[in-house]
């Protein structure tokens, strides 16, 4: 998609379409709407007065001018002055691009007033504002069509994008902002798209082929650990788990050196199963195909490390994604069955369906052995308990260390990626009590997040640590204007922003 930033008189302005925001109750055309309404020959001074249109969130109107320059307006409410956020802007943006979208219109663009035209506080930070309405309208526009073979020219996309500023002073500004928004809306782009192909397509190691492809792109160092390399190693979790598959595992390795020679890197880590049949503790059925998207945790990865390094981020990051699904199968794994993990401590497997924290317990040990990891950052589709626990709108956060807990949490209300903590008290440790083995995989029905977050943390060994439960929020059957059904892409935007304005964190807390 092409995207543009232009700055200064909306009369200069080539486009088949303008999205532009009201507040609801607040029709006044000043400034740049002003312009819009006399390039509109007064269209929507007339149509604003009605009362057709009242600004409500997420309500749109469509205006046709076919005589004039610009051929369609789209009035795009933001609702309440008091109620507004950046997630509105976000919603804004998306609501005004999909629409014209939908109606088939390939070249849109989207009025920013400019900073002496924001009228809340949120304008106080004009860059956050604008990436925020560029955001939407970018990561609105995504879909996937690869498969359809039929009726593909009734298909419809917008082609290019125009974000306006009617302030040429503002233009630098609006150029920056728009560029990570670009950024992050294209790595996103990336993360959904690995989660929306099927597993049939998306197998272990094609996600490793992915990786080193976006590496290539956008300058990373890709390594891809090999079955017999995880041999050698003795990563038992992963092994384990893809004991009943034809499907090679494969671990990916992503390196973004950005920061001094030496720095300790951070980690991010995302869990990568391709698809969750459950293996030998098999899953019912009805909605078993939804498991392909068990590898979300593992896409946000790479769009995450796709995006700091085009983003020039200035620390040291390795992303680990260790792939393959969970099936079962005569070489499956059984419970009671006993792995060995790469750090040597035994698990008692009473369900295989808890698999993910065996894939993810490696690559913790991981990055606290090989890579010495000032801190880790964990990502997975771990537990059903967490979609029952917080639904489909909070990431379940939980983490060893309060302050980048609470750092975390921040960047997701930022972000619109937004996270609620659960505890990860001593207390629940019990449960994962084994008579035979270190502990065993699962600590039973109740508090599901929580336990499977113990279990990850027995191997951090006091690393900073914070795991993001996606396993409701990767996901989504309702939709916002910016987040299409299918793949969310979350916690691409919470993460990046995190390491963006990352400071060391004591592992005293
Ligand atoms: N991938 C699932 C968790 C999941 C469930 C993700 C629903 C998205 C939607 C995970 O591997 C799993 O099966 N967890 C089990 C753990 C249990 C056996 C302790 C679960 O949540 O039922
Ligand atoms: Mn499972
Ligand atoms: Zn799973």
């Amino acid at each position: 998609m092409n995207v543009q930033v232009t700055a200064g008189k909306l009369a200069d302005l080539k486009t088949e379409a303008l999205a532009l925001g009201f507040l609801e109750g607040d029709m006044e055309l000043a400034g740049p709407k002003a312009e819009a309404d006399e390039i509109s020959g007064g269209l929507i001074a007339k149509v604003l007065a009605s009362g057709d249109f009242k600004g409500k969130a997420n309500q749109v109107l469509v205006l046709h001018t076919p005589d004039k320059a610009i051929k369609r307006f789209a009035l795009v409410g933001l609702g309440k002055a008091a109620d507004l956020s950046l997630d509105k802007m976000r919603n804004g943006g998306g609501k005004g691009t999909s629409s014209l979208r939908d109606l088939g219109v390939k070249d849109v663009a989207v009025l920013i007033p400019g900073p002496s035209h924001a009228k809340t506080d949120l304008g106080k930070d004009w860059p956050a504002l604008a990436q925020a309405v560029a955001e939407g309208a970018l990561l609105s526009l995504w879909s996937m069509h690869d498969y359809r073979t039929k009726e593909r020219d009734e298909l419809k996309a917008v082609e290019s994008v125009t974000f306006v500023t009617e302030d040429a002073g503002a233009k630098a500004q609006l150029e920056s902002a728009v560029g990570v928004a670009r950024v992050l809306a294209e790595s996103i782009t990336e993360t959904r798209n690995l989660v929306m192909h099927p597993s049939n397509v998306v197998t272990a190691t094609r996600m490793a082929e992915e990786a080193v492809r976006i590496g290539k792109e956008v300058g990373l160092e890709v390594t891809i650990l090999e079955k017999a390399d995880m041999e050698k190693l003795g990563m038992g979790g992963v092994l384990g788990v893809n004991q009943g598959s034809v499907e090679p595992p494969k671990f990916i390795i992503m390196t973004h050196n950005g920061g001094e020679k030496g720095e300790a890197p951070i980690a991010v880590i995302g869990k990568g199963i391709t698809f969750d049949t459950g293996g030998i503790s098999i899953k019912p059925g009805e909605g078993m195909e939804k498991m392909k998207y068990d590898m979300a945790g593992g896409a946000a990865t790479i769009g995450i490390m796709r995006a700091i390094a085009k983003l020039g981020v200035k620390r040291n990051v390795v992303g680990l994604v260790p792939a393959t699904d969970n099936m079962p199968s005569g070489t499956a794994i059984k419970p009671g069955d006993i792995l060995t993990s790469y750090n040597g401590q035994t698990v008692e497997v009473l369900n295989t369906d808890a698999e993910g924290r065996l894939v993810l317990m490696d690559a913790i040990a991981y990055a606290v052995k090989d890579l010495k990891a000032q801190a880790i950052i964990d990502m997975a589709t771990l537990t059903g308990a967490c979609v029952i626990a917080l639904g489909m709108e909070a990431i379940g956060v939980l983490g060893n260390n309060q302050p980048l807990v609470d750092r975390i949490l921040a960047c997701g209300e930022k972000t619109g990626d937004r996270g609620w903590q659960l505890p990860l008290w001593k207390e629940y440790n019990e449960l994962l009590k084994s008579d035979i083995a270190d502990m065993k995989n699962i600590g039973g029905r109740e508090a599901g997040t929580i336990t499977a977050a113990c279990f990850l943390n027995r191997f951090t060994d006091n690393t900073p640590w914070v795991h993001l439960d996606i396993a409701g929020t990767a996901w989504t059957e309702r939709e916002k204007p910016y987040r299409p059904k299918g793949p969310t892409g979350v916690p691409v935007r919470m993460v990046v922003e995190l390491l963006s304005n990352w400071e060391p964190v004591s592992n005293k807390a």
